[in-house]
């Protein structure tokens, strides 16, 4: 009992705490930090500083859009003056981590980058780019502290991922759309997964879903599973919902480790007042009945075969790294 005293005494302190910063939350943004950790989904590193995320994301397609902005012409300009001798490759990671470096002027946190999705089937060739993203950071005085390094959730980029954080370079495992891409990169250690909740909704809409609430959104419902997975079997690796298209996805996800959110829906939470309606829907500590499986087994083979037989899943990490090659091909284009 008297050991439990202290504790006793710091849960009401917490207590008020947190009801007297309700009383002074100005709106849902401020609301869902107090249960998640908000992240930047953008290349647009201007539009950042007035939602203050904690961290920050990129993708080869949020890149490309940033480009098409004449106020970021200068960073392929210098690039390409800087490094003229350099191969295309050398030079695209050089856009990658000058758009990685200002970010990190803005935020506090960490920043992902995404090695080239052409390399997304082979290990060996995505552990020579992690690296050489993470010495181009090193160049530019950036510690690996400060970097999350995207791979994609092949079988192939999930072996590179158990290499990869065994040397002590984090990495964000990316295009998840099933519970063993899930499960399979927390067993290679990865510090931190993006499960996709948008291009799931997208996936099930195409196909004729329809569905009455966040809560029964199956981009959502995949998530929480994810979520409840990793949670139970306590794993260390930080879940990060990413993918989304609207406030109400967002904000049925509350609780979340991390939540990556685009600019406009950061400023459509950021309009919203009624943060009291923002309640935490994920919880470590609660059970989240008929959502927890037994440990999966992820040996290669069973993951190609769950892969196999999810076509949502399938379809979609296909789709999602032939657009970012599609994307990378378009940044090698600014470069010649
Ligand atoms: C972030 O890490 C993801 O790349 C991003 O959220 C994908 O979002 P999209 O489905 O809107 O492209």
């Amino acid at each position: 009992m008297i050991r439990g005293f202290p504790v006793m005494l710091d849960f009401f302190a917490q207590t008020a705490m947190r009801s007297t910063n309700t009383e002074s939350i100005p709106n849902a943004l401020e609301a869902l930090k107090q249960f998640t950790t908000v992240v930047a989904d953008t290349g647009n590193f201007e539009s950042m500083r007035a939602y203050q995320p904690q961290d920050a994301t990129t993708n080869p397609t949020l890149i490309i859009r940033a480009l098409e902005q004449p106020r970021y012409a200068g960073i392929v300009d210098q690039v390409k003056a800087a490094m003229a001798a350099k191969k295309v490759s050398d030079r695209a990671r050089a856009v990658l981590v000058s758009f990685g470096c200002e970010i990190l002027k803005i935020i506090p946190g960490r920043v992902s980058t995404e090695v080239d999705a052409r390399l997304s089937f082979d290990t060996q060739a995505t552990i020579a780019e992690a690296n050489a993203i993470i010495a181009a950071y090193a160049e530019r005085g950036i510690p690996k502290s400060r970097v999350l390094i995207k791979i994609a959730a092949t079988w192939e980029g999930l072996r590179a991922v158990r290499e990869l954080e065994k040397q002590g370079i984090a990495c964000n495992v990316t295009l998840i759309f099933s519970l063993i891409q899930a499960a399979a990169a927390a067993d290679a250690g990865a510090t931190l997964i993006s499960p996709f909740v948008g291009r799931i909704s997208d996936w099930h809409k195409k196909a004729g879903a329809q569905w009455a609430t966040a809560g029964e959104d199956p981009g959502v419902q995949s998530v929480k599973r994810i979520y409840a997975y990793l949670k139970h079997h306590r794993f260390h690796t930080e879940v990060m919902g990413a993918s989304f298209r609207s406030v109400e996805q967002v904000m049925a996800l509350a609780g979340c480790d991390l939540l990556t959110v685009s600019p406009d829906l950061l400023e459509q939470l950021r309009a919203m007042d009624q943060e009291s309606l923002l309640e935490r829907a994920l919880d470590p500590a609660a059970s989240a009945p008929g959502q927890v499986t037994a440990q999966l087994n992820t040996t290669e083979s069973l993951f190609r075969f769950a892969m196999n037989e999810d076509a949502m899943a399938t379809e979609k990490l296909a789709e999602g790294i032939r657009l970012f090659v599609a994307d990378g091909r378009k940044l090698d284009a600014r470069l010649v």
